[in-house]
C-alpha cells in the first residue's frame, strides 16, 4: 500500500492506494472523523497521489472507494468554508477545487468510482469528474447537491457536469433545491452508471475500471428522451426551461434566498459560454454567496442541528434504553401519524390500541398510507413496503404492551382520559417501560401524578402532520429520570426528528411563542386589518404561510384549546381581541383545513380564497387596518419578545434549541435565524424600543419583558 504522507505522519494519511493488475484502487478515510469530508489538506493528498499514479506505467486505470463504512464522501470541509472572510478567497477556494476535479476529468487514466453510503456535494462533484460511477443499492447511499440549503452553490463544477450529464431539468431539479436522492433513483437520472448489492461494489466496480483500460466506453442515453431533447437540447427549449425554473424559484423562496437564483444562472452561463466559462461564473457566483448573511444564517443551523443530533438531552445522561417495540394509545390523528412515522424512521414493531376496534382499524389505515405515500414516491421498495406494513398491528385491549419498550399516549387532550390510560397500561408495561405523553396543553407533571413510576413519564410532543414536521419536543416532569429523558430523545431521532427538551411549563416551548402572535390575528382583524393582508405581510417577511392560514392548517378547535391554556397561563401579557373569537367560527363547525372551512375556504384539498362571511361572524369589517409596516411588527416582536421571556425561565436550554424549535416547529423564516437570533441583529436596544411604542399605543401586552431589556441595558446578545 503507498501513501503520499511522509513516514512520520504515515498514519494521517487520507488517501491511500494499491496496484495490482494494471489497476490502482484508491481509497479515502479521512481520520478521526466518521465521515470523509473534502478539506485543502485532503485535496493536496489527491494531487499527489494522482501524480503518483499518472507517472506509475503499471497503473492502466483507477478504482476509487472510500474507507468509511457507511459514507462516501459528506462534501466540502464546512469549517475551512466558514472561516473565508471575503469573496474573493471564497472564489479562490471554488476555483482549486474546479482545478482539482478538471483534472481527474482530463486524467489519462480513466477513473472508476464505486459508491457507498453519502455521496453529497463536493464528494459528488468528485465522483461527476470521473469517468464512470457504481452505487449500491443501500438506503444510507444518498445522492446530491445540498449547497443551496446552504446559501451556496455547487462550485466544484457541479453547476456544470450535472445539467451536461442528465439534462437540463433533471440537473436544474436537485441543483435548485439543494436535493439529495436515493441511489436508484440516481441511477434512474443517469447520474450513476452501475446500480449493485453493496456486497459486489469492489468487484463491480474494479471489473469497470478493466474494461475502461481496454478502451471500452459507457454508451449514456440522450438525457430526457425526445422531451429532453425539445427542452433541454436546444437554446430556445433552455430559454423556456430557465424562464420557468426562474419563476418557480421565486415563488418558492419569495426571493428571499439568492443562492437557488445564482446556482441558475451558474448553469444558464456554461451552457451559453462553454464550461471553461462556465467554471469562472460559477467561481465568482460561489464567491458572493459564500460572504452573505443568508448563507451565514443557514450554516449555523445547520451546525445547530448537527450538534442536536449528538445531543442527549441531559447532562451526565446514562446511555438510552433500546426501543424496538413501540406501544400507541389513542389512533387518532395524531396516534397514526407517529404509529406510521415510527415504523417507516425507526423500523420498529408498533402495536396500537384504541377504545374499539373500529378506530384501531382506521389508525392502522391511517399510519399505513404514510408507507403508501413512500412507495409512491419510490422512498422505498415494494419489498420494503411489505416487510413495515407487517410491522403495523393493534387491538382494543393492551395485549402486545408488555414487551414495549416505549409507549406513546395520543388519547383526547383530558387529563382524565391521559391518567386513566397510563394507570392502565402501567399495569402491563416492562419495569423499563417508558410512558410518554403527546400532550399539547397539560403539564407532564399533572398527568405523572398518576404513576407508579412518575420517572419514566415524559412528554413527546409531536407536531402535525406527524410524518412532515421534523421536530419534536421532550418534555421531562418534575420526577422524570435522566435515562427516561435520553431513551425519549433518542427515540425522536431515529423517527427522523430534530429534538429539543424543554421545560414543563405552559405551552413548553412552541405553542409559547407562537401564542401571542396567533393572538395578534384577534386584534388587527378587530381593528380592520384583511385575513389576505395578515397573510401576506408573514410571508412577505418569510414565513413559508402567514398567521391566519397557519390557524387553518392547525385546526381552529385545536387552536382555541391551546389560546385558553396559554391565556390562563400568561394572562398578564397574552390578552385577547374584544368580540368572540374563533370560538364562534368552532361553534359553526368552521375547524380550517379539515372541515374544508375555516378563515378560508377549502376544496379538493386546495385554499380557494378567504370565506368573506368569517369577518361578519367575528362582528368585524375589513377597511384597511393598520398600516403594513406595523402588521408586521405586531405579529414578528411578540414572537421575539415571548422567546426572550421563555428563555429568561428557561424554557429552553439555550438560544440554539430555542431557534431550532421556532424554525422547525412554526417555519420562523431559515434566513433570519430564528427569533433569538433575529433579536441579536436588530439589537435588545431597538426591539425594546419599539415595543415600548406599541405597549404605549396599545396596551401591556407588547411591553418589552426583562431580558429583553437587560440585554437593551448592557448591550449584550443571546449569542455570545
Ligand atoms: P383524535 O381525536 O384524532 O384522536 C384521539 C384518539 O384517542 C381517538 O381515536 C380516540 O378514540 C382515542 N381514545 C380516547 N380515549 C381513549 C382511551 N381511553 N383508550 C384508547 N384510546 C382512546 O385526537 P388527536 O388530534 O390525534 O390528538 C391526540 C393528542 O395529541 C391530544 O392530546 C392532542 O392534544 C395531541 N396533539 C394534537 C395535535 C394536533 O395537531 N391535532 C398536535 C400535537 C399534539
Amino acid at each position: 500500500m503507498s501513501t503520499i504522507a511522509p513516514p512520520s505522519t504515515r498514519t494521517a494519511a487520507a488517501v491511500t492506494w494499491d496496484v495490482a493488475d494494471g489497476i490502482a484502487t484508491v481509497v479515502l478515510d479521512v481520520k478521526g472523523q466518521t465521515v470523509n469530508v473534502l478539506s485543502r489538506a485532503v485535496k493536496d493528498e489527491f494531487l499527489a497521489c494522482f501524480a503518483a499514479l499518472a507517472d506509475d506505467s503499471q497503473v492502466r486505470a483507477v478504482a476509487f472507494f472510500s474507507g468509511k463504512p457507511e459514507n462516501f464522501v459528506a462534501g466540502a470541509d464546512i469549517e475551512e468554508f466558514v472561516k473565508l472572510t471575503s469573496a474573493a478567497e471564497a472564489e479562490r477556494l471554488s476555483a482549486d477545487g474546479q482545478e482539482m476535479l478538471e483534472r481527474m476529468a482530463r486524467f489519462p487514466k480513466p477513473i472508476a468510482v464505486g459508491i457507498h453510503g453519502a455521496c453529497l456535494g463536493g464528494g459528488l462533484e468528485f465522483a461527476l469528474a470521473c469517468h464512470y460511477r457504481v452505487a449500491t443499492d443501500y438506503p444510507k447511499t444518498q445522492i446530491g447537491l445540498p449547497e443551496v440549503q446552504l446559501g451556496i452553490l455547487p462550485a466544484a463544477g457541479g453547476c456544470q457536469r450535472l445539467p451536461r450529464l442528465i439534462g437540463l431539468r433533471a440537473a436544474l431539479d436537485i441543483i435548485l433545491a439543494g436535493k439529495t436522492e436515493r441511489a436508484a433513483k440516481a441511477f434512474r437520472l443517469g447520474i450513476v452508471d452501475e446500480l449493485v448489492p453493496p456486497a459486489i461494489l469492489a468487484d463491480v466496480t474494479l471489473a469497470a475500471a478493466r474494461r475502461l483500460a481496454g478502451g471500452w466506453r459507457p454508451k449514456r442515453k440522450r438525457p430526457g428522451g425526445f422531451v429532453g431533447f425539445l427542452l433541454d437540447g436546444n437554446p430556445l427549449g433552455r430559454r423556456i426551461v430557465f424562464r420557468m425554473a426562474r419563476k418557480q424559484v421565486l415563488e418558492r423562496t419569495g426571493g428571499h434566498y439568492p443562492a437557488p437564483l445564482a446556482a441558475l444562472e451558474a448553469v444558464e452561463y456554461g451552457l451559453r459560454h462553454g464550461m471553461a466559462e462556465g467554471l469562472t461564473r460559477e467561481a465568482q457566483l460561489f464567491g458572493q454567496l459564500a460572504v452573505t448573511d443568508v448563507s451565514r444564517k443557514l450554516v449555523q443551523i445547520f451546525f445547530a442541528t448537527n450538534q442536536l443530533k449528538k445531543d442527549s438531552g441531559v447532562a451526565n445522561a446514562p446511555p438510552p434504553g433500546r426501543v424496538e417495540r413501540l406501544g400507541i394509545i389513542g389512533s387518532g390523528f395524531m396516534g397514526a401519524g407517529i404509529a406510521g412515522t415510527a415504523v417507516a424512521q425507526a423500523e420498529v414493531d408498533v402495536r396500537m390500541k384504541d377504545a374499539d376496534l373500529g378506530r384501531v382499524a382506521q389508525g392502522i389505515l391511517a399510519a399505513r398510507a404514510i408507507l403508501d405515500d413512500r412507495l409512491k414516491r419510490r422512498r422505498i421498495t415494494k419489498f420494503e413496503y411489505a416487510r413495515l406494513v407487517a410491522l403495523l398491528s393493534g387491538g382494543d385491549t393492551y395485549a402486545g404492551f408488555g414487551r414495549a419498550e416505549l409507549t406513546i399516549e395520543a388519547v383526547f387532550e383530558e387529563l382524565g382520559v391521559k391518567q386513566q390510560v397510563l394507570r392502565e397500561v402501567e399495569a402491563v408495561l416492562p419495569p423499563t417501560g417508558v410512558f410518554a405523553s403527546n400532550t399539547s396543553t397539560i403539564p407532564i407533571t399533572r398527568i405523572a401524578a398518576a404513576a407508579r413510576a412518575p420517572e419514566r413519564v415524559i412528554g413527546m410532543h409531536f407536531f402535525s402532520p406527524v410524518a412532515k414536521m421534523p421536530l419534536l419536543e421532550v418534555i421531562p416532569g418534575a420526577r422524570t429520570e435522566p435515562q427516561t429523558i435520553s431513551t425519549a430523545v433518542a427515540f425522536g431521532r431515529r423517527m427522523g426528528k430534530t429534538v429539543i427538551v424543554v421545560k414543563d411549563s405552559p405551552g413548553f416551548w412552541v405553542n409559547r411563542i407562537l401564542a401571542p402572535y396567533g393572538n395578534e390575528v384577534g386584534h388587527l382583524l378587530a381593528e380592520g386589518a384583511s385575513i389576505e393582508d395578515i397573510d401576506s405581510m408573514a410571508v412577505r417577511f418569510g414565513f413559508p404561510v402567514g398567521p391566519v392560514t397557519l390557524l387553518d392548517e392547525v385546526g381552529l378547535d385545536v387552536a382555541l384549546k391551546v389560546a385558553g391554556v396559554m391565556q390562563e397561563a400568561y394572562g398578564d401579557h397574552i390578552l385577547p381581541a374584544p368580540g368572540p373569537g374563533i370560538a364562534v367560527l368552532v361553534q359553526e363547525g368552521r375547524l380550517g383545513r379539515k372541515s374544508g372551512r375555516g378563515f378560508y375556504i377549502y376544496k379538493d384539498g386546495k385554499k380557494r380564497g378567504v370565506d368573506d362571511s368569517v369577518y361578519s361572524l367575528l362582528g368585524v369589517h375589513p377597511n384597511g387596518g393598520p398600516r403594513p409596516a406595523e402588521i408586521l411588527q405586531r405579529l414578528v416582536l411578540p414572537i421575539v419578545n415571548e422567546a426572550a421571556r421563555a428563555l429568561g425561565e428557561a424554557v429552553v436550554r439555550n438560544p440554539r434549541d430555542g431557534d431550532i424549535g421556532a424554525i422547525f416547529g412554526f417555519g420562523f423564516p431559515p434566513f433570519r435565524g430564528g427569533p433569538l437570533r433575529y433579536a441579536d441583529d436588530l439589537g435588545a436596544e431597538r426591539v425594546v424600543t419599539d415595543l415600548e411604542r406599541l405597549a404605549e399605543r396599545y396596551d401591556a401586552r407588547f411591553a418589552p419583558c426583562e431580558v429583553l431589556q437587560e440585554h437593551a441595558r448592557a448591550g449584550t446578545k443571546f449569542y455570545a
